[in-house]
């Protein structure tokens, strides 16, 4: 009893000791590596940039995302608000080796989101790469460091072909995400790409998969649209994202203030697009676990 104590004259022991002293040891949960999707496609302008933006700054409102623009084009680079002449080393650099991943890489307008811009050389490296050692691995060798580990997810936005730097992507990816644009041809083009990530499966890069194919600039008022997109269901199956991106002036207007969509327009459907895809993407990521 307290009493007891007082009365003896002897300070009650405290009944918890200080925080100082606690010494409980958590364990400290290992951070798994990040996942890294490509987004390609050979064919152009069916919304691979606006798709790696936008889904990377939904999924940056709670994870930690780098988005690599692997593109000469840089479309990356000036639609999260860097443009050509603000460029210097960057995905170039990377590939090129001899830097550190973690000084080539800039903050962009979210806390959680960065990017590895296209630098001005990017032009030549499909030349370039051709005559160096382990030429297709060149990316996977630089992204296998301890400084991509804060990082829970690695997009690589790839320019509109399936050459050396397309590989690189697919070789060091876990994952290929293909826009598919709601046109006439579409599934043909798709089949291209397809057969070209097998192919990477089985010769260098056996962790690769089909993330998933994502139908963009559907309009619904179009026939075509519905068509098309019922076509690459009834052949992808559940491989299609349940997602659907509409066709949206203001995703288009976006990359030219060098912002995301949601910064952009909150309130435009290409906003809610794009939240739904982040919502599927990462359910489909835990059932597939
Ligand atoms: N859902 C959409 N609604 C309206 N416009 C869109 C939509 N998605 C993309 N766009 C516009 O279509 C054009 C092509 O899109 P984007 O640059 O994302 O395609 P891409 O596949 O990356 O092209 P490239 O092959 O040249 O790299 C751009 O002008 C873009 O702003
Ligand atoms: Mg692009």
């Amino acid at each position: 009893m307290a009493g007891d104590c007082a009365s003896s004259g002897t300070p009650a022991p405290p009944i918890l000791p200080p925080p100082s002293s606690v010494s409980v040891r958590l364990p400290v949960p290992a951070h798994k590596p990040p996942r890294i999707t490509a987004f390609a496609n050979q064919k152009g302008g069916v919304g691979k940039t606006t798709s790696a933006i936008n889904l990377a700054a939904a999924l940056a409102q709670s994870r930690r995302v780098l988005l690599i623009d692997l593109d000469p084009q840089g479309n990356a680079s000036t639609g999260l608000g860097i443009p050509r002449h603000e460029r210097g080393a960057g995905s170039y650099a990377a590939l090129a080796g001899g830097q550190s991943l973690a000084a080539l890489t800039r903050p962009t307008m979210l806390d959680k989101l960065t990017i590895l811009p296209a630098d001005p050389d990017l032009a030549g490296a499909e030349v370039e790469l051709a005559a160096t050692e382990r030429r297709e691995h060149r990316l996977a060798d630089a992204l296998a460091v301890p400084d991509m580990a804060g990082f829970d997810d690695i997009f690589i936005d790839c320019p509109p072909s399936l050459g050396l730097l397309t590989l690189n992507a697919l070789v060091a990816a876990d994952s290929v995400l293909v826009p598919l644009q709601c046109e006439f041809f579409a599934l043909e083009g798709v089949s291209q790409i397809t057969r070209t990530i097998d192919r990477v499966a089985r010769s260098l890069n056996p962790r690769l998969a089909l993330e998933g194919i994502l139908l963009t600039m559907f309009d619904r008022r179009n026939n075509l649209s519905e068509l098309v997109a019922a076509d690459v269901r009834a052949f992808f199956g559940a491989k299609v994202f349940a997602t659907v991106i509409p066709r949206n002036i203001r995703l288009s207007e976006a990359p030219s203030h060098g912002l995301p969509i949601a910064l952009y327009d909150p309130r435009s459907p290409g906003t809610a697009a794009y939240e739904a895809l982040a919502v599927e993407f990462l359910a489909r990521r835990k059932m597939a676990r």
